[in-house]
């Protein structure tokens, strides 16, 4: 994509926007050194490991792993794309694009969505005014609802008269393109004759606004009883509705604080809760929730609780929605409203804090799951509890942690009146082989340190240090050295940076060499200021390394073990083709014999040396 965009813009704009401003805009910034620090605004933590280098102008996060460029930051930020953060920088540097876009295709491709933006806004604006101009329907019909005028204004809702040109008449004497109008979807072609018509009449309108605040689309809901009940913008160069949420424009600063998103079914819903007082709330607007909308609520909040109104919240499609948000890595709550009841009707009714705990209340999903399974089998019959223990399975089967399975299947066998045993051998199938099987593959998957505490899985520690491979060793070691000079005396009393075996760990122990000539104590940053962008990541994996404090002596003595026995190995291997290539010489020179039999005493000597480690 940004082959689009001259290599000379994109500098202009990297130089114009100061990486510290632009973070700046989003996340309080502590100087810290040489480099700058905050709490990271991608993941949820209470001590600050998002940094942000002036020399290098780029951000790393040492908890989440997330780094770039400004331009980078802008876009994981405001969830956009490459050509839309060039703009609103752009924008904020007072850079005009269009002068700078070189590519004719990207110039007319950026030129047609700015067309579209500036249509949308003034069909919005057109709407907005039509609310008020004259009684109509519209507000009528928001005051019965019970909106207030200050909600109307925030969400920017309207009113299309019941008439079939006006809209389009308006926007042609504004002097739009009938084409683009067509394009952006407000009008719709005649069948029989030429000519356009509005698409949205006598239908209160909700725009449909982006993070960047840019009118993308409308929905309209219809007055009178009818259908369909909303009507809503196609898909066009700005919109397309899996990729958005409705409100997450008005919510977005909110739902980065509180960590926390609530998603709900429909516009109403969204101005409900706002209402009501609730504002980290966003619409799917009806559909599935998309892997898209997965990714954009993950970036801004940790957990999800969906608030669905009753009889949606059990369909399949719906649940099926719910996993795509399970796979890009949400937790996920769902809250429980009683059939035909949505989340605008429950706060208006019940008011704020029953639905704040509704919230609390709100059940993880798998929990959710089993008590859907509870309510749609009878468990005082056989068939009943059979089918029931059956569909839990397959839920059961994509926990992850044998802990949290084994609460479940507790629970469950509790609630059921079934045995645990029974369940677990749903689970994992009949045959005995089959669970040893499946329980000693998710032991060495799952196995993590907060598993220590239970032996329920005859989890035995493994050393992980011997299975470790030298890039691994090497990481550790540096983790140590970094934590603590002692050590790194110590080590480097043994070997040198030279001897590390990764290209990357030698600078890496190489920069921290330097750093500790005038410092006694070093930081992640100091080491971050001296490497370039790609390297980022291998500090941020030796950085993330747990070394068993409790055996540092032996761990450090274990890491240098496996660096020697990957070299022995590398040079044995080396060895070995040499021999092969001087063994297949036909007429061998006596230099070539002499060069065999020192070979050969070399590789007897490494193999003594292997053997001992
Ligand atoms: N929806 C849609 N097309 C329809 C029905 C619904 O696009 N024919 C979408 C709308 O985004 C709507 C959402 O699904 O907001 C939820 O539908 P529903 O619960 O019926 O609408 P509410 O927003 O609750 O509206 P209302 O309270 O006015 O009935
Ligand atoms: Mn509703």
């Amino acid at each position: 994509m940004s082959n689009y965009f001259d290599e000379e813009l994109i500098e202009e704009i990297k130089e114009r926007n100061h990486i510290i401003d632009v973070v700046s805009r989003y996340v309080p910034l502590k100087k810290s050194g040489s480099t700058y620090k905050g709490l990271c605004p991608f993941h949820h933590e209470k001590t600050p490991s998002f940094v942000v280098s002036e020399e290098k102008q780029f951000y790393h996060c040492f908890g989440c792993g997330q780094s770039g460029d400004a331009i980078h930051f802008v876009m994981q930020m405001e969830h956009i794309d490459f050509i839309d953060a060039i703009h609103m920088l752009g924008d904020w540097a007072g850079i005009s694009i269009e002068e700078y876009t070189t590519s004719d295709r990207e110039k007319e491709e950026i030129h047609i969505k700015n067309q579209l933006y500036e249509i949308n806004r003034e069909a919005a604006l057109f709407y907005y005014k039509n609310l008020f101009q004259t009684r109509n329907d519209g507000l009528k019909y928001f005051y019965e609802r019970g909106l207030n005028s200050q909600t109307i204004k925030k969400f920017g809702l309207g009113y299309a008269k019941d008439q079939w040109e006006l809209l389009n008449r308006y926007l042609l004497t504004k002097g739009y393109d009938q084409n683009l109008i067509y394009k952006a979807g407000l009008v719709i072609k005649r069948k029989t004759k030429d000519g356009y018509y509005d698409r949205f009449r006598n239908r209160v309108i909700f725009p449909i606004i982006n993070v960047a605040g840019k009118v993308i689309g409308f929905g309209g809901r219809i007055i009178d009883k009818g259908e369909p009940k909303y009507l809503n913008s196609p898909e066009t160069p700005v919109f397309n509705k899996g990729n958005h949420l409705y409100g997450l424009n008005l919510s977005k600063d909110v739902i980065r604080k509180k960590k926390q998103i609530v998603v709900v079914e429909g516009y109403m819903d969204v101005i409900g809760l706002y209402e009501g007082g609730i504002y980290n709330v966003v619409a799917s607007l009806g559909t599935a929730l998309t892997k898209s909308q997965g990714y954009l609520l993950k970036r801004y909040a940790d957990e999800v609780i969906i608030a669905y109104d009753g009889d949606t919240a059990g369909k399949a499609a719906t649940l099926r929605g719910l996993d795509v948000l399970k796979d890009v890595g949400c937790s996920i709550k769902v809250i429980e409203l009683a059939d035909g009841v949505d989340p605008d009707e429950y706060v208006r009714k019940k008011g704020k804090d029953a639905f704040l705990e509704k919230i609390k209340k709100a059940l993880p999903l798998v929990d959710y799951k089993i008590k859907l399974a509870h309510n749609e089998n009878d468990l005082t019959t056989t068939e009943g509890k059979i089918k029931f223990v059956q569909s839990i399975t397959y839920i059961l089967k994509t926990l992850k942690s044998p802990i949290e399975l084994d609460a479940y299947i507790q629970k469950i066998a509790l609630a059921a009146h079934i045995s645990p045993e029974a369940i677990k051998s749903e689970i994992y199938g009949n045959n005995k082989g089959n669970y040893q099987k499946d329980s000693a593959s998710y032991k060495n998957k799952y196995r993590s340190k907060n598993d220590r505490y239970t032996n329920k899985y005859d989890i035995k520690p493994i050393k992980p240090i011997q299975k470790m491979g030298y890039i691994e060793a090497e990481k550790s070691l540096l983790k140590l050295m970094m934590d603590d000079k002692r050590l790194f005396d110590k080590i480097k009393a043994i070997m040198t940076c030279e001897d590390f075996i990764d290209e990357i760990h030698i600078k890496i122990a190489k920069v921290m060499d330097d750093l500790y000539e005038t410092n006694e104590f070093i930081s992640i940053e100091m080491i971050l200021e001296k490497l370039k962008q790609e390297e980022i990541p291998i500090l941020h994996d030796i950085y993330k390394k747990v070394v068993p404090i409790e055996n540092v002596n032996k761990a450090f003595i274990d890491y240098m073990d496996v660096i020697k026995k990957h070299k022995l190995i590398t040079r044995k291997i080396e060895i070995e083709n040499e021999l092969k290539r001087i063994e297949k010489m036909e007429d061998k020179t006596p230099n070539e014999i002499v060069r065999i039999r020192e070979l050969c005493i070399d590789y007897e000597k490494l193999l003594k040396e292997l053997k001992k480690q």
